[in-house]
C-alpha cells in the first residue's frame, strides 16, 4: 500500500453551530466526546442537534494513554452505539488524537467527525488520518491511519484560546505556509495582531481564511501519500530538530511547547540552508515570541536525531528551507557540523 492516495474533507463555518446540518446528514445515532476546555460550545452543539450521549474528558496529553481509550469505549458501550454510530470529537489535538483513535477500533471502527478547537489542531492535529495514543513515556507508539467524515474549522473556540497555544500553533501554522510560500508574510502580521490582543477570537476573516488554506495544504501532501512513505515528510520541516529539542527539554525536566520546539527547528533548518532568510525569519519568530535561540548544542542533540525513525543507512531525511515556498528535501548525515552535502 506504498504512498496510497486518499480523499481528505474539511468543511468551514463561522461558528460550531454551522457543523449541526453537515453531522445530521451523516445519518445515524450520534454521541459526542468534548474537551473540557469548551464544554460550553459542546453544549450549544448538544442543543442543536440529537445526541444519544455526550462525554466530556480534560485536554492535553493526559488523555492521550489507552486507559483514557478504554473509558471512552466504555462510555460508547454503556450508551449502546453500534457500528452506525458516528463520534462527534471535539477539543484540542490531544483529544482529536485520542477520541479519533478510540473510534477507530470500537467496533472495527466507526465513523467520527473531528471539531478542532485549538489553531495547532485546526492546522495539523486533526487533518491527515493519523491517529495516537501515547506510551511508556513515548508519544504516539499506538495509532492508527483513519479519517475522519470530515474535520469542521471555525474560528469560534478560538476566542478563548491562551496566548501560548495561539503561539505553539502559529508555529505550525507557518510551518505549512512555508511549505508553498503564499500567505507566510500576511500570516506573520495577522498572527502579530492577534496575539497583541490577548488570545481574542481572530479578529481578521484573513487570517482564518489562512487556517484554512493551511488545513487545505496539509490535506493536499496527506492526500498524495495517506501511509506516510514520501511526500508527507515534507511535513517534517524543522521537525528533524524539532522533537529532539522537545524530547530533550522533556528529559531534564523544562518542557517546552511543540510549536516552540518547531521554531527552533525552523530556524535551523534555514540557518543550515544558507541565504538571507534565516535572518527574516528570526526576526519574525521574535515578533510572534517564539523562541529562536537553541537551548541544546548539538552534542546533545545528535543522539536523539540518529535515532530518529527517518534516519536510514546512516543518513536522515532533512528539509531544507531556504525562504517561502522554497524548500529542499537532502539525504544528509548526522554529524558535527551538520552540513548540507
Ligand atoms: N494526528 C496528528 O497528525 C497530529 C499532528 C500534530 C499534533 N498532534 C497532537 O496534537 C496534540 C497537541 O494538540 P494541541 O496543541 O491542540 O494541544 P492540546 O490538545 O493538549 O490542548 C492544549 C490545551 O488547550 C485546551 N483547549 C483546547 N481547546 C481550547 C479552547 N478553544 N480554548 C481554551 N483552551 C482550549 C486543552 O484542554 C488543553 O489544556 C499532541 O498530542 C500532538 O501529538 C497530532
Amino acid at each position: 500500500m506504498p504512498g496510497q492516495s486518499c480523499k481528505i474533507r474539511i468543511e468551514t463555518g463561522r461558528t460550531i453551530l454551522g457543523a449541526a446540518s453537515m453531522i445530521e446528514q451523516l445519518g445515524g445515532p450520534l454521541y459526542l466526546l468534548y474537551d473540557n476546555a469548551v464544554k460550553p460550545l459542546a453544549g450549544s452543539l448538544s442543543a442543536r442537534l440529537e445526541i444519544k450521549a455526550a462525554k466530556g474528558v480534560e485536554g492535553g496529553e493526559g488523555v492521550k494513554t489507552l486507559a483514557s481509550a478504554e473509558e471512552i469505549a466504555g462510555f460508547l458501550l454503556d450508551a449502546g452505539a453500534g457500528r452506525e454510530a458516528t463520534l462527534i470529537v471535539m477539543g484540542g489535538g490531544a483529544v482529536c488524537d485520542a477520541g479519533a483513535f478510540t473510534a477507530s477500533i470500537y467496533k472495527r471502527g466507526i465513523k467520527f467527525v473531528l471539531i478542532p478547537t485549538t489553531l495547532l489542531a485546526q492546522v495539523d492535529a486533526a487533518i491527515g488520518g493519523k491517529t495516537a495514543v501515547n506510551s511508556r513515556g513515548i508519544k504516539n507508539p499506538l495509532g492508527t491511519f483513519a479519517l475522519p467524515e470530515f474535520t469542521y474549522i471555525c474560528p469560534e473556540p478560538l476566542a478563548t484560546l491562551p496566548s501560548e497555544q495561539w503561539r505553539s500553533g502559529a508555529a505550525e501554522l507557518l510551518k505549512t505556509l512555508l511549505l508553498r510560500g503564499s500567505g507566510y508574510e500576511e500570516a506573520v502580521e495577522l498572527l502579530a495582531a492577534e496575539l497583541a490582543r490577548a488570545g481574542a477570537a481572530p479578529e481578521h476573516e484573513h487570517l482564518h481564511e489562512l487556517i484554512i488554506r493551511a488545513a487545505h495544504i496539509k490535506a493536499e501532501i496527506v492526500s498524495e501519500d495517506f501511509l506516510d512513505t514520501g511526500a508527507r515528510r515534507l511535513l517534517n520541516l524543522g521537525h528533524t530538530f524539532g522533537h529532539a529539542i522537545e524530547a530533550l527539554a522533556l528529559e531534564k525536566g523544562a518542557p517546552i511547547l511543540h510549536g516552540e520546539a518547531v521554531a527552533i527547528g525552523m530556524l535551523l533548518s534555514a540557518r543550515i540552508a544558507g541565504g538571507p532568510f534565516a535572518g527574516q525569519l528570526k526576526a519574525d519568530l521574535q515578533r510572534l515570541g517564539l523562541p529562536t535561540e537553541c537551548p541544546f548544542t548539538q552534542e546533545e542533540l545528535l543522539p536523539l536525531i540518529r535515532q530518529d525513525k527517518k534516519a536510514e543507512c546512516g543518513k536522515i531525511r532533512f528539509i531544507l528551507l531556504h525562504g517561502p515556498g522554497r524548500i529542499e528535501e537532502v539525504s544528509i548525515e548526522p554529524r558535527l557540523p551538520l552540513s548540507h552535502e
